[in-house]
């Protein structure tokens, strides 16, 4: 019938071609962003070509604020519109976790998302697509129209002090999740940043650390995560980043920004600067469009020292032109023009997708004795540390989240302008009370771990103990090692010993050693689970929630595992939150070592064991996997079974595994599909596998070489079982 139907269009075409000029129906219609901007762009006067070019950081603390026009927020940035020509003003807030708490001067609360890690164990796109939708229109419905979401840099080191921000050490289920985020922010109309671009991949030192790395490497790697989710979310804008890479800041970094992104990837959104990390005039010809939280950097660049140049440098007001187009694209492209504010925030329906994704996010990493889900016999349970009594952790900096109370607890940890920025914080979810809760005939009791003698005592009394254990992350600052800080793996040792019946609930920003870890029955990673981590947590404890996190990031079993050992600067750095540095400090950090071998790879590479693999995580069911096929051709793609051989409903992350292709013994995740299955189901997988992850890049395309190539299925990176070998012909 198609076919037909095609054939008959195109007669009549023919026809009617003859008869007169058909209009040329690739004139883009009147309302085609790109015809849009260029109708504004060209409307624009010369002073109002540097309105959109630069912004100020709308919070009081560094250099003072400049007075805040009238159509402000009280947030992380905001770009002046112009009213004549109907161009909106950003008002712009972060980030990726929920809208901002600004230091709490807005008195507005939001809702908290749990971390960029938790987002990351679900591996489930259409969930983290839900919770975009949702922050978007809490970022909406407060008059805002820019969200400074979606942080891509891949977890390289486990001890980056934003590992909690970021998805995952893999740029396929970074790119995957990060665009789905950015599709649900911008389905309110407004847009959505990608960042930070790029290589931003740990705190010490940020703003002078200088990235080396091979371009191959780089496109393999951190730069694939940003092209899957671009091309995924189509986000208006990519913020660059504060880092130097090949010895240029990433936000005049022709190579990244020119080449790469508006050249090979032929990006039509903007370019905007991190906050801070602008440091000439040059950058607008390397491909910066925005100055962002301009009084943080030495000049306003891009407002009149821009304007001047344009004035007499042909080459500038091309480039300024295109700076206005591009901004004016993505406005109208999300519909940012038109979103208006929309007061109707229903906290509580928004609070269950943070539940969700919570619950989805918990990885339970160990289960002996069926300890878990506890028993409704258990009817003494010491709850220790955690500061369980009152909440969850969460990470802070810039993507910090509260409630319109608060935070549940303010630990202070630095003085200065940005102090309420990095003070650490919990978000006002109870796992102690969601315990008592869900299981109102137990005896709880509640130890504030402090004391190990105080503790252990606890633990005796009990049929079982629940430890929680702290691993506090802030933008700004890395962490030392991945131990347990505070003594906290003593506290675990000591509790373990008086009683083997002990959990361990983890929430951490990222991976943790576990000398303790034989010693005990259970351990749950619950991240920072968010405004209702505690409530998830109970679930899964008790086992209304099946676990089905699998780890986005691989846990060492010791930083002496890492491709840099020691955190490149952590012993010549004097750490603080901006970074910057004495004048003229350098840093520089090799990552040609691992080159795209990040994570997992890096383990595969080196035959190292891990503490716990990528891609583990552990059920109250059983799955089994069988039947992998592969074909290679114009399309490659992987079939297999899935089938839940336990008792209970369960989801499953099937993972699809490279193992090696022409250049040898490899290890990539080549894709994956989070599915749920009833007790005795199977479910048939079909994945097809992008080029990208198999081939390499040769220095202009991506090559997928003939000849052998071996894919694998199993329950983690490091428990592959089941392989398939396939033969590309030329
Ligand atoms: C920060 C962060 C960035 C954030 C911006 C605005 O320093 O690096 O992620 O969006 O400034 O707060």
């Amino acid at each position: 019938m198609l076919a037909s139907r095609k054939w008959a269009l195109s007669l009549t075409c023919t026809v009617l071609g003859t008869l007169f000029v058909l209009p040329n129906l690739a004139l883009a219609a009147p309302d085609d962003p790109d015809t849009r901007a260029a109708a504004t762009e060209a409307a624009m006067t010369a002073e109002e070509k540097t309105v959109l070019t630069k912004g100020i950081m709308a919070l009081p603390i560094g250099p003072p604020m400049p007075p805040l026009p009238e159509d402000a927020i009280i947030s992380g940035g905001y770009v002046a519109g112009i009213p004549r020509l109907n161009v909106p003003s950003l008002r712009e807030t972060d980030a990726g976790l929920g809208v901002a708490y600004a230091l709490g001067l807005r008195k507005d609360g939001a809702t908290a998302l749990p971390s960029a890690m938790a987002m990351g164990s679900t591996w489930n796109p259409a969930l983290i697509r839900t919770g975009g939708v949702m922050i978007g229109g809490e970022a909406r419905a407060k008059g805002f129209n820019v969200l400074l979401a979606g942080g891509i840099n891949l977890v390289r080191d486990p001890r980056g002090g934003r590992t909690f921000e970021y998805f995952s050490e893999d740029p396929l289920l970074s790119g995957i999740l990060g665009g789905a985020q950015v599709a649900g922010i911008q389905s309110n109309n407004i847009i959505s940043t990608v960042k930070h671009f790029a290589l931003n991949d740990q705190e010490t030192g940020r703003q002078f650390i200088d990235v080396k790395i091979s371009d191959a490497a780089a496109r393999e790697s951190d730069l694939l995560a940003f092209e899957i989710a671009i091309e995924r979310g189509q986000p208006g804008s990519v913020m660059c980043s504060y880092n130097k890479i090949n010895g240029q800041y990433g936000c005049e970094n022709d190579y990244l920004l020119n080449k790469v992104l508006k050249g090979d990837w032929a990006y039509k959104g903007f370019v905007m600067s991190d906050w801070g990390a602008v440091h000439s005039l040059a950058a607008a010809m390397n491909g910066l469009d925005q100055q962002s939280g301009s009084q943080l950097d030495a000049q306003v660049f891009l407002g009149k020292p821009l304007a001047d140049t344009a004035a007499t440098d042909p080459k500038y007001a091309a480039r300024l032109s295109d700076m206005n187009r591009r901004i004016l694209r993505s406005i109208y492209a999300t519909g940012a023009d038109v979103s208006a504010p929309r007061n109707d925030i229903d906290f509580a329906t928004n609070a269950a997708v943070a539940e969700d994704v919570a619950k989805e996010g918990i990885v339970l990493l160990r289960n002996r004795g069926g300890a878990l889900p506890l028993a409704a016999t258990a009817k003494r349970i010491a709850v220790i540390g955690g500061y369980a009594d009152f909440g969850v952790l969460s990470g802070t900096g810039s993507s910090q989240v509260q409630g319109q109370d608060g935070p549940a607890i303010v630990l202070p940890f630095v003085n200065g302008p940005f102090a309420p920025m990095v003070n650490q914080a919990y978000h006002r979810s109870s796992p102690l009370q969601a315990l008592i809760a869900r299981a109102p005939n137990t005896k709880f009791s509640f130890d504030d771990g402090r004391y190990i003698a105080s503790a252990v005592a606890a633990a005796k009394k009990a049929d079982v103990t629940i430890i929680f254990a702290t691993q506090w992350m802030t933008e700004g600052y890395d962490v030392a090692d991945l131990s347990l800080p505070n003594g906290q793996d003593a506290l675990i040792a000591a509790v373990a010993r008086a009683n083997p019946k002990t959990i361990v609930v983890l929430e951490t920003g990222g991976p943790v050693t576990m000398p303790w870890l034989n010693k005990t029955a259970a351990v749950v990673q619950a991240w920072y689970p968010g405004i209702r981590g505690g409530e998830a947590i109970a679930s899964v404890l008790y086992g209304d929630t099946n676990p089905s996190g699998r780890l986005p990031v691989t846990f060492p079993a010791s930083v002496a595992q890492l491709p840099h050992p020691v955190l490149p600067g952590s012993d010549s750095v004097e750490p603080d939150f901006i970074g910057k540095g004495q004048p003229g400090q350098t840093l520089l950090v090799d990552y040609d070592v691992e080159g795209a071998d990040v994570g997992y790879r890096w383990f595969a590479r080196k035959k190292a064991k891990p503490l716990f693999a990528f891609g583990h995580g552990l059920s109250y069911t059983t799955f089994a996997r069988k039947d992998l096929s592969v074909s290679m051709g114009k399309t490659i793609s992987a079939r297999f079974t899935v089938t839940n051989t336990g008792q209970r409903f369960g989801m499953d992350v099937a993972q699809l595994y490279l193992v090696e292709n022409p250049t040898g013994a490899v290890q990539r995740l080549a894709g994956f599909e989070k599915l749920s299955l009833e007790q005795g189901k199977s479910a048939i997988i079909n994945i097809a596998v992008d080029p990208r992850i198999i081939g390499h890049w040769d220095g202009t395309k991506w090559v997928v070489p003939a000849g052998r190539y071996k894919f694998a299925i199993g329950a983690s990176a490091d428990d592959l079982k089941i392989f398939s070998t396939v033969y590309l012909n030329e």
